[in-house]
């Protein structure tokens, strides 16, 4: 048994496992040799990680972190912050940001209103989990020093209609840092290059101010105001409709 240099051991052989798969008899395989990862950037540059059942990762640690950006394991905003998947294992920190930002986040999505304890927390992210595997939807976290303390999100995404809509919350404390601005930048960048989206749409309340500022700086048209279509908390709400297009995107130098 050794380590190679990116610090993995090897333990042994999956010899039954191999035998399944490569169609060899049991007793004939000499364990995996080859494992391919493939990934694809925003911008359709491919990246390979390989490793053998041998000799172990073959590349440096630098190209495992930049093949992890392009993942979107982890994606760093700068100075401290990241973007990853926000996952149903994470329902704790999930529940306890939550308490954090309840009032602020609430008073204009009802987030917080669906995820007010472990159980429903973890349903929340198991929705959008399902959403993810059916690819219509997405969510990710945005973590702050290590504390998750807001998310982006496509509440709909729909690859077929070229129509997905974006979404966004932050605990008051990570508000003025332009975190979410990021971290919209990043995935709708994806949704309109990567899975070729034409529209992205933003629904905001007329009151809401700072998410109207993010639709703005992020070269988003306003369409409309769609008249009571939202009930929240009993009471019936407009909704502005805010939305950019493929070429406006990449007109806007994206
Ligand atoms: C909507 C919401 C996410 C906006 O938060 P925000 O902090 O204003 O948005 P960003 O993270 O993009 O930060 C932009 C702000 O950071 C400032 N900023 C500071 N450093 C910055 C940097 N390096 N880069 C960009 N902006 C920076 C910007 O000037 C801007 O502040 P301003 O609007 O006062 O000028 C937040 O108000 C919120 O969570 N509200 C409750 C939930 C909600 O309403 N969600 C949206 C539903 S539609």
């Amino acid at each position: 048994m050794g380590t190679c240099r990116a610090g993995w051991v090897r333990e042994g052989e999956l010899r039954t496992a191999c035998a399944a798969k490569c169609g060899k008899k049991a007793g004939e395989t000499e364990g995996p040799t080859l494992v391919v990862i493939d990934v694809r950037s925003a911008g359709g540059r491919r990246g390979v990680l390989k490793a053998t059942g041998r000799a172990g990762v073959r590349r440096s640690n630098d190209r495992i972190s930049a093949l992890r950006r392009m993942a979107m394991f982890a994606t760093s905003l700068g100075d401290g912050a990241e973007l990853r998947p926000l996952e149903p294992w994470r329902a704790e920190e999930f529940l306890a940001h939550m308490d954090r930002g309840r009032d602020f986040i609430g008073a204009h999505m009802e987030l917080p209103d669906l995820a007010t304890d472990l159980d429903s927390a973890r349903s929340y992210l198991q929705l959008y989990a399902d959403k993810a595997a059916s690819d219509s939807g997405r969510l990710y976290g945005i973590w702050l020093d290590g504390t998750l303390v807001g998310g982006v999100s496509f509440p709909k995404f729909d690859a077929a209609a070229g129509i997905c809509e974006a979404g966004c919350w932050l605990e008051p404390a990570a508000t003025g840092r332009g975190l979410v601005g990021c971290a919209a930048r990043l995935i709708i960048d994806w949704a309109f290059n990567e899975r070729g989206i034409h529209r992205v749409q933003w629904f905001v309340s007329p009151n809401n101010t700072p998410s109207i500022n993010v639709a703005k700086r992020l070269g988003m048209t306003r369409e409309g105001v769609l008249r009571e279509i939202y009930l929240y908390r009993g009471v019936r709400h407009d909704a502005e409709v805010w939305s950019v297009l493929a070429p406006e995107w990449q007109a806007l130098g994206n």
